[in-house]
């Protein structure tokens, strides 16, 4: 398919969703709309497709979401006045090339990129000129019916709002994807007018100005109608995020995964999940996470940008974004792990502890009630329940460097900037505020005072006081 010129549509208002976002910007699995087409053209090995946008600061929003993951020739359409005026705009960007383009919609998340092939396929056995993918529904409801004549060809398209009651009645519906010769195309552009129920200029028309040049005009109806499905309201948006779900969910059940009540997962996607993982229900796991071998993923983990090594435990409830986990770690139940967290091979962060920015060394441990930010925390060290790095004066964040083997006594603070040497012991409830030296025991508490024989006898005059 790499012959295709490529066009997607996404200049539309979006009037539906009420919203103040672009349509294509609204998310499907922590995923902006249009990167469903963009992600399949680009495994379809289409260089750079021309994507259609506004010309106003919608346009750039949607340009500058896009730009850092995908290759992409902008064209503007300068006002939103129909799919032909938008096609008319993408157009542009190539004066003087002949040949055919493959015309998608932003709005369409779940085409296959074997349906696609197949179309393509089909379009060239046909020798047509142009193609359109189409959808047997039971409901055709506000999607474009397709006429057909007595040979199964195309010979218009009614958009619902401008069909009679008869028309509503087809079931063959128009996906709004379609493979053109250009020049038919161009031809067909020209011609097109706005005399109809939205006063827009429709590229459906290209069907009836296509028989009436007398080319060859087909359709190919998708083996699953789900995958032509269009988002025009928000009820459409969290429909479709449901078939793909479930579908990438599928996919991974079918590469060596135990996914656990599937519906219930949100599995972005661009992850990947190494064989022996169990994933279990609630989780979800977006953006670029890669989740190792023989990992698990207790019910309700959440995972954004992060990599997870082999042999990975993560318990239930805990969340992790932009982190790195190595093998045989440990995580959770309840933990946060925050952006900029390496947590090293057979760690162990437990329950209610928080990490951000630090280098967390091999086999070191945090099991319960810690926060531990800007930090350097060395192999095997341990730090004890309620340990807190102080890095933040209200102005500015302090490093806290910790060696390897320290073990911290339980509900310490270490004020930054700190520095603890290998070996170091600190007594639990400590403040510390000053380097300790390698290997040596610090403790900043006060001494403990015992009054004998004072322990009823102190409260009963205390309250004989008031
Ligand atoms: C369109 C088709 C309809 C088909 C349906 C499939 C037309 C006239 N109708 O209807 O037959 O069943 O798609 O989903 O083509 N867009 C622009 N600029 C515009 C208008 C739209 O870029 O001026 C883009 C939109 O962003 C969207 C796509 O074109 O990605 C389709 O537009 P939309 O308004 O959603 O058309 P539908 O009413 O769904
Ligand atoms: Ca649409």
């Amino acid at each position: 398919m790499q012959d295709l010129s490529v066009i997607v549509l996404a200049a539309g208002r979006g009037t539906r969703m009420q919203s103040k976002l672009p349509k294509v910007l609204h998310k499907i699995l922590g995923e902006p709309l249009l990167t469903y087409p963009l992600r399949l053209l680009s495994g379809l090995g289409v260089a750079k497709p021309i994507v259609v946008i506004s010309g106003d600061a919608i346009g750039e929003q949607v340009k500058t979401a896009m730009a850092a993951s995908f290759n992409i020739d902008w064209a503007i359409q300068s006002q939103a006045l129909g799919t032909a005026d938008a096609v008319a705009a993408g157009l542009k960007n190539f004066a003087g090339m002949s040949g055919r383009v493959l015309i998608l919609c932003g709005d369409v998340p779940l085409l296959t990129a074997a349906t696609l092939k197949n179309f393509y396929e089909r379009h060239c056995q046909a020798q047509a000129k142009l193609s359109i993918l189409t959808a047997v529904l039971d409901d055709g409801g506000g999607y474009g019916r397709v006429l057909i004549d007595k040979d199964g060809a195309p010979l218009e398209i009614v958009e619902a709002r401008d069909a009679t009651a008869e028309q509503l009645e087809i079931k063959r519906i128009n996906s709004g994807t379609y493979i053109v010769d250009i020049d038919l195309l161009r031809a067909a552009l020209a011609e097109s007018g706005c005399d109809n129920a939205q006063g827009e200029y429709y590229l459906t028309d290209m069907v009836a100005f296509s028989r009436r040049q007398g080319a060859a005009t087909a359709i190919y109806d998708v083996a699953d109608s789900r995958e032509i499905l269009g988002i025009n309201t928000r009820a459409d948006l969290v429909l479709l995020e449901k078939y793909m779900s479930l579908r990438l969910a599928q996919y991974w059940l079918e590469n060596g995964v135990t996914v656990r009540s599937p519906e219930l997962v949100a599995i972005g996607p661009d992850v990947k999940i190494g064989p022996d993982t169990e994933i279990c229900p609630g989780v979800s796991l977006l953006g670029e996470t890669v989740i190792g071998e023989d990992c698990y993923v207790g019910a309700g983990v959440q995972i954004k940008n992060s990599t997870i090594a082999d042999q990975v435990e993560i318990k239930p409830y805990s969340v992790l974004e932009d982190a790195q986990i190595g093998e045989q770690a440990m995580i959770g139940p309840f933990a946060r792990i925050r952006p900029g967290s390496l947590i090293g091979a057979a760690a162990r962060i437990g329950n209610f502890v928080e990490t951000k920015k630090v280098n967390f060394g091999q086999g070191a441990k945090a099991s319960h009630l810690a926060y531990i930010g800007d930090a350097e925390v060395g192999a095997g060290s341990n730090l004890g329940a309620g340990t807190i790095t102080c890095n933040y004066d209200g102005f500015n964040k302090f490093k806290t460097v910790i060696g390897e083997r320290v073990f911290v006594g339980s509900d310490s603070q270490l004020v930054a900037p700190v520095n603890l040497g290998d070996d170091v012991l600190v007594g639990a409830g400590s403040t510390i505020t000053k380097n300790v030296a390698a290997n040596s025991m610090v403790t900043t508490r006060t001494r403990q005072k015992e009054f004998a024989g004072k322990g009823m006898a102190w409260r009963r005059s205390a309250n004989e006081d008031k």
